[in-house]
C-alpha cells in the first residue's frame, strides 16, 4: 500500500500540474521498480511517460529499452540512442551491484523494494526543471539536487553513510546531471516535434446520466458518466443553476482501450431535491461549449433497464412470430 501511495503521490501532482498550463509544459518521467527477494534474486523494470502517454518500457528480461510509441526516440539519431542504451545498461548492472553492497554494509533485511522516479519538466522558453527521487520500502529517502545526492527530510540517519559513498562517485554524479539537465529536455523537445499530432490530439467527451445504487431511504445517487475524452484534464461538476454542488464526488480516471479516458461524478441527494440538477463538463476539446445534462428524473435504475430489455426481447419475439405466420400464409396461398 505504501508503495502504491508513494507512486501516486509523485504521479498525481504532476498530472494536475500539467492541467493548469494546459499542455504548455511537458513532464517526462521515468519510473524504475527494483525488487530484491534475497541476495541472489532480483529484477528491475522501467517505464517512461511524456505527460499521460507512455513512451518507453524496459523489462528486466530485455537488455534493450523498447519504444512504446513510434515517435519515442524524438529527434535523436540511432547512434545517440545506442550510446544512451549503453549507458543505461551499465547503470542497471551497477545499480544492482551497489544495492547488494549497501545491503551488506548496512545489514539490510530482504526483501528490498526500491522505486526511482526521475525526469524533467520542460516549460515554454526552453526552461526545464529536473527531479530524481528514490524510495526504499515505499518511503521517500533520497534525491538528487543540483549536483549531489541529499537525504529526504525523514530519512534514517544511517543513510548518511550511503550518501557519502554515492557523492564520492563524481563520474556518476556528472552523468546523472547530464542526463537530467541536457538529454531529458532534448528528448522532450524532439518528441514534441516527432509526436506532435498525437500529443496535440483532442477528443470530445460523451456524457450520460444514470441512477446509482440508492445510498439510503429517500436518497438518490445521481451518476454522471463522462467518457472518450483526451487529453486527461477535465472538469465535471453537479450544478444547480450556476451553483456548484460541493457534495460531488469524483471517481478515478479509468483508461478506455483506445487511449481516451473515462470519469464519473456522483452526487447523493434527497429524493425530492434531484429535479433541476445538472451535470456540467468542461474539456479543452469542447472549445468553451460546456456539456450540460439535466436530471429529469427519468434516469432508470438497473432494474428498470432489465425490464426495458425484456420488453424489447418480447417485442422482437412477437415480431418474428408474425413474420413466420405471414410467410406460412404466403406459401399456402402459393399452393392454392
Ligand atoms: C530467493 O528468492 C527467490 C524468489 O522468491 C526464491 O525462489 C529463491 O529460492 C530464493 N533463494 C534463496 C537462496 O533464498
Ligand atoms: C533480471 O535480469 C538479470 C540480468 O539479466 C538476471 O540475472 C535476473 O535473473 C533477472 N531476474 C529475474 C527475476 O528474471
Ligand atoms: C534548449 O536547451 C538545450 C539544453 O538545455 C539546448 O541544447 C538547446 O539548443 C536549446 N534549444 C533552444 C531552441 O534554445
Amino acid at each position: 500500500m505504501g508503495r502504491v501511495l508513494f507512486l501516486l503521490s509523485w504521479l498525481l501532482p504532476q498530472v494536475w500540474g500539467n492541467s493548469e498550463v494546459l499542455g504548455r509544459s511537458f513532464l517526462f518521467r521515468c519510473l524504475q521498480i527494483s525488487s530484491f527477494a534475497n541476495s541472489s534474486w532480483w529484477r528491475t523494470d522501467g517505464l517512461a511517460w511524456l505527460g499521460e502517454l507512455q513512451t518507453h518500457r524496459w523489462s528486466n528480461a530485455s537488455d534493450k529499452i523498447d519504444s512504446v510509441k513510434p515517435w519515442a526516440q524524438g529527434t535523436f539519431s540511432s547512434q545517440q540512442c545506442d550510446q544512451l542504451q549503453y549507458i543505461f545498461r551499465g547503470y542497471r548492472n551497477s545499480f544492482t551491484r551497489d544495492v547488494q553492497e549497501f545491503a551488506k554494509m548496512l545489514s539490510l533485511e530482504y526483501p528490498i523494494e526500491l522505486q526511482l522516479s526521475a525526469g524533467c519538466e520542460v516549460y515554454p522558453g526552453n526552461v526545464s526543471e529536473k527531479f530524481f527521487h528514490i524510495a526504499y520500502q515505499g518511503d521517500y529517502i533520497l534525491s538528487f539536487h543540483g549536483t549531489a545526492w541529499e537525504p529526504a527530510p525523514q530519512a534514517p540517519p544511517r543513510l548518511d553513510s550511503v550518501i557519502k559513498v554515492l557523492n564520492q562517485d563524481q563520474g556518476t554524479r556528472e552523468t546523472v546531471q547530464w542526463l537530467l539537465s541536457d538529454i531529458c529536455p532534448q528528448l522532450v523537445n524532439g518528441i514534441l516535434e516527432t509526436g506532435k499530432s498525437e500529443l496535440e490530439k483532442q477528443v470530445k467527451p460523451e456524457a450520460w446520466l444514470s441512477r446509482g445504487l440508492s445510498p439510503g431511504p429517500d436518497h438518490l445517487l445521481l451518476v454522471c458518466h463522462v467518457s472518450g475524452f483526451y487529453p486527461q484534464p477535465v472538469w465535471v461538476m453537479w450544478m444547480r443553476g450556476e451553483q456548484e454542488q460541493q457534495g460531488t464526488q469524483r471517481g478515478d480516471f479509468l483508461p478506455n482501450a483506445d487511449g481516451t479516458w473515462y470519469l464519473q461524478a456522483t452526487l447523493d441527494v434527497a429524493a425530492g431535491e434531484a429535479a433541476g440538477l445538472a451535470c456540467r463538463v468542461k474539456h479543452s476539446s469542447l472549445g468553451g461549449q460546456d456539456l450540460v445534462l439535466f436530471w429529469d428524473g427519468s434516469h432508470t435504475s438497473v432494474g428498470l433497464i432489465i425490464l426495458a430489455v425484456l420488453t424489447c426481447l418480447v417485442s422482437l419475439f412477437m415480431f418474428i412470430l408474425a413474420l413466420i405466420w405471414i410467410r406460412k400464409r404466403r406459401s399456402y396461398e402459393d399452393i392454392l
